[in-house]
């Protein structure tokens, strides 16, 4: 029998996600992406708060029914736990640890040191005066120090540095490079290498990794580092990508490319834009942005089921891939759990209706989820 007090929250819960949503949570099959690809990789998904929060109940069992893995969309970025001097924000990374690890999933940090969501005041001192190097390094080291301590081995993996290299494989421009200098990145797997547990894994993550120069720089990276003795244990390839590009064979190379350097690959970031005008060059730049007009957004209605063909055969491609080389890669996480929350939904242009992932907008699995499933079972396992 329910008290009424739990007759009140189930319905809370009920109106708050909407009938669908309860529906799809119930209905846990006996295929999930994590049990499907169990003996291959982790199969992960960022979560935004509304996933990680304990409010977001059903939201959380979908998870918990998919996924083996888990990172933090923004809740352990340093604009996040750490917007002003002193001012610590702990909740929502604290509670994303806490479900992820009480569940025994593989969590990923992200990230301790990048060029956006970091706050004006980390690079300056008390008067607003640039910091010097060494400076700045003492700050880096408290912010790890201090992810370590709250986090310890709690946490798997981190990304320790994202995006500091462009698609040419020159250094990105950013006040990293200007104040600690050209080896920002090696001090910063220093210093992780240092604080972090020996168990907690240390990646390097960036976007567009399948170009040329990236993919070579990171190589070249990832040897410097190993040359001058300091861990590095994998390289995030994000996966920003859309139903055309990068080709199959691009990804296949840079998956390859990293593995020869001893690193596990991690597909960290995974999406596949369907909308136009998405300049491949962008990236994941967030800083890009396009004009919105009305020809721009067409499946706001929902996607056309020849779409979601296009979308299904792309996922099955690509998850072709990652089997065939899952001997290199760690885990597969998608950027986000369902449509409705994507952050593909505000960029390049705001306020469009995206359809990048594998669950609808009423948390309920598209043909892409079964194309993916398909591909482990049409492998013969
Ligand atoms: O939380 C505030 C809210 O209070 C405010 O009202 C609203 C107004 O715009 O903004 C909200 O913050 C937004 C935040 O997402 C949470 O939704 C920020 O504006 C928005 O810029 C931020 O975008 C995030 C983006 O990183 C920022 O750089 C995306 O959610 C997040 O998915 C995205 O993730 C990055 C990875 O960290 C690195 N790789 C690329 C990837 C996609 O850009």
């Amino acid at each position: 029998m329910l008290s009424l007090g739990e007759m009140m929250n189930r319905l809370c819960i009920f109106l708050f996600l909407g009938f669908s949503a309860v529906t799809a949570t119930a209905q846990a099959g006996s295929d999930s992406l994590k049990a499907t690809f169990e003996s291959d990789f982790y199969v992960g998904a960022a979560l935004s708060r509304e996933f990680a929060s304990k409010k977001g109940q059903a939201r959380r069992e979908l998870v918990k029914r998919e996924f083996n893995s888990v990172t933090s969309e923004n809740s352990q970025k340093w604009s996040s736990m750490n917007p002003k001097p002193g001012d610590l924000r702990l909740e929502a990374a604290d509670e994303f640890v806490r479900f992820g690890s009480d569940q025994g999933m593989y969590v990923v940090g992200h990230v301790l040191f990048w060029h956006n969501q970091t706050p004006d005041w980390v690079y300056e001192d008390s008067n607003g005066q640039p910091l010097n190097r060494k400076e700045l390094l003492t700050r880096m080291e408290q912010r790890v120090k201090h992810a370590a301590n709250r986090y310890g081995k709690n946490i798997d993996a981190w990304d320790v540095v994202n995006e500091a290299y462009l698609e040419n494989g020159t250094l990105r421009e950013t006040k990293w490079r200007q104040i600690v200098g050209d080896d920002f990145v090696e001090q910063a797997f220093r210093i992780a290498d240092k604080e972090m547990p020996s168990s907690v894994e240390l990646i390097y993550n960036d976007y567009g990794m399948t170009e040329e120069g990236k993919r070579k720089a990171v190589v070249e990276m990832v040897r410097d580092l190993k040359r001058k003795g300091v861990r590095i244990d994998g390289v995030g390839m994000q996966g920003h990508w859309t139903l055309n590009h990068p080709s199959i064979e691009l990804i296949e190379a840079s998956i390859v490319a990293f593995a020869n350097e001893g690193v596990d690959v991690h597909i960290s970031e995974l999406d596949i834009d369907v909308l136009p005008d998405r300049n491949k060059a962008f990236g994941a730049n967030v800083k890009k942005t396009l004009e919105s007009t009305p020809s721009n957004d067409p499946y706001k209605d929902g996607l056309p089921q020849e779409m979601q063909r296009k979308l299904a055969d792309r996922y099955a491609a690509i998850f072709g891939l990652f089997y065939k080389h899952r001997d290199k890669v760690k885990r597969v996480t998608f950027w986000g759990v369902t449509d409705g929350h994507s952050w593909l939904n505000n960029w390049p242009i705001k306020g469009r209706t995206n359809h990048a992932l594998l669950f609808d907008r009423h948390y309920e699995r598209k043909p892409a989820y079964r194309a993916v499933i398909e591909v482990k079972k049409g492998a013969g396992a």
